[in-house]
């Protein structure tokens, strides 16, 4: 991290000084600016710098990851109940909002046997995978595209598919258009494939994955002029109807007479995927979510505060797109930015961005860059990035982005995933950015309400990790 050398050595000497204090119990302006010519940070920058405690950020992460939160489960619920509760206790108006989904549940059965070979195949399904049991010829099918296999007949075969260039959902079509019986994608590059379909659909045929050792071996086998005979099962796969919940934490404008009228997000999403206990992903984003309720509790404010972590964002963005759809047109309309919080403190992944869908500058890269440039002397960059509860609130125009680290960690969706990787000068240093960001648009400083009517965004795509 790189800060301004002399800016954590000013504010001792100021409190050294014992010199005027806000109420904050920070030094005034009046000191920072007769005293240090160099000081770049506001009064309110300061208030952030001093409040936040990292400490606090990292034994919310340490609670929250001792299990995974997979959406719908006791322990996703478990997590709701200590979040609405240190929300609570820090003085919000805390609201819970149940919505009901369709999570996809794994098979309970998954094998894949070659006849007249002695290897042990250990596959892995793809998730919402089809069902069934299949016997059949194995045949190479390349990349699996619509030109591979427009000349083939694939009846009564199981298709062998490399990964790349096409999604796995477009490659078990071409295939199960063409006759497949069952589908076997092998990666691309070393490890597991742990992909997704992205979402259920009836024209799916079994499913399968392979590592890439595996796969090539097969695949020489066929090209050589071999034949193969295949059988693969997969029984169990289904969805089934959960309950999630979102938790909102609400804190009005201080005075009537100085409310704006504006609202401002800080979001985060409190599940996280089977296995992984998400300390991470997003237990990080939760925690410092948290700390800056807490600190932002007592501010006098001309803006509303909305501090949100949401359920089933690992099964497709969908609470905080509940969430979304439960805003009328007028608080829409009132919200000027949204930060969203999401893997902000690992620290064997890269350096802070904040990841805009449309990849353009908006209200909250302009107002966090700003305060990043007066926090580390360096503005945090921004780029595109639509793999969270940012985008539902882009697609209704709301100025939104997501703070992540880039390049991401290795633990990302695995068990991990823990506490132990969690480094707290990258959450000390997200927590400032964002809260100093917030705080900059919710100060009291201004009478009349500055709300731009919002343009809602078209052809916003909806990227899932690994359906390539
Ligand atoms: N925290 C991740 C998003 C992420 C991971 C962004 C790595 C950038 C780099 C998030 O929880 C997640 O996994 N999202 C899903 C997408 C969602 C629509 C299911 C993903 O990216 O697979
Ligand atoms: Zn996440």
């Amino acid at each position: 991290m790189k800060r301004y050398p002399f800016r954590k050595p000013l504010l001792s000497v100021a409190l050294v000084a014992g010199l005027a204090t806000s109420t904050f119990g920070i030094p005034s302006s009046s000191f920072a600016a007769s005293q240090v010519e160099t000081s770049v940070l506001t009064k309110e920058d300061q208030k952030i710098v001093q409040s936040v405690n990292v400490n606090n950020i990292y034994s919310h992460i340490s609670r929250l990851s001792s299990q995974p939160r997979v959406a719908g489960t006791p322990a996703e619920y478990n997590a709701v109940q200590y979040i609405q509760q240190k929300f609570s206790s820090y003085g919000y108006n805390v609201q819970i909002q149940p919505f009901t989904f369709e999570a996809y549940v794994p098979p309970t059965t998954l094998s894949l046997d070659i006849k007249d070979d002695n290897t042990k195949y250990t596959p892995q399904a793809l998730t919402y995978t089809g069902n069934g049991q299949a016997t059949g010829e194995l045949q190479y099918v390349g990349l699996g595209t619509e030109d591979d296999v427009k000349d083939l007949d694939l009846t009564g075969k199981i298709a062998l598919i490399e990964r790349g260039n096409i999604s796995f959902a477009e490659k078990v079509l071409n295939a199960a258009k063409k006759g497949a019986e069952a589908v076997i994608i092998y990666n691309n590059e070393d490890g597991e494939l742990n992909g997704t379909l992205g979402g259920a659909n009836d024209a799916y045929v079994p499913a399968l994955s392979l590592p890439k050792d595996v796969g090539e071996k097969l695949a020489k086998k066929l090209q050589d002029g071999e034949t193969l005979n295949a059988e693969v099962a997969v029984e169990g796969s289904k969805l089934e109807t959960r309950t999630s919940h979102n938790v909102i934490a609400t804190k009005k404008a201080s005075k009537q007479k100085k409310d704006t009228g504006e609202i401002v997000f800080v979001g985060a999403h409190h599940d996280s995927v089977e296995g992984a206990p998400g300390a991470n992903d997003d237990a990080s984003g939760v925690a410092v979510t948290l700390e800056l309720a807490r600190v932002m509790a007592k501010a006098k404010t001309d803006t509303e505060l909305r501090f949100v972590t949401f359920g089933a964002e690992e099964n497709g963005l969908i609470g905080s797109t509940k969430y979304v759809d439960s805003l009328g047109q007028n608080d829409i309309f009132r919200t000027r930015a949204m930060f969203q919080l999401d893997m902000v403190g690992s620290k064997d992944a890269g350096d802070l961005v904040m990841n805009t869908v449309s990849g353009q500058p908006n209200t909250v890269t302009d107002i966090a860059g700003d305060a990043s440039e007066r926090l580390n002397g360096e503005r945090t960059p921004y780029g595109q990035g639509d793999r969270s509860d940012h985008v539902p609130f882009a697609e209704v125009g709301i100025p939104s982005a997501l703070f992540i680290h880039e390049p991401t960690e290795p633990w990302y969706h695995t068990p991990d995933d823990t506490i132990d990787k969690i480094s707290k000068e990258k959450l000390q240093d997200v927590a400032e950015i964002v809260g100093a960001g917030v705080y900059d648009i919710a100060k009291i400083d201004r009478v009349t309400p500055n709300v731009k009517k919002p343009k809602p965004m078209k052809n916003v795509s909806k990227e899932v990790q690994d359906v390539k």
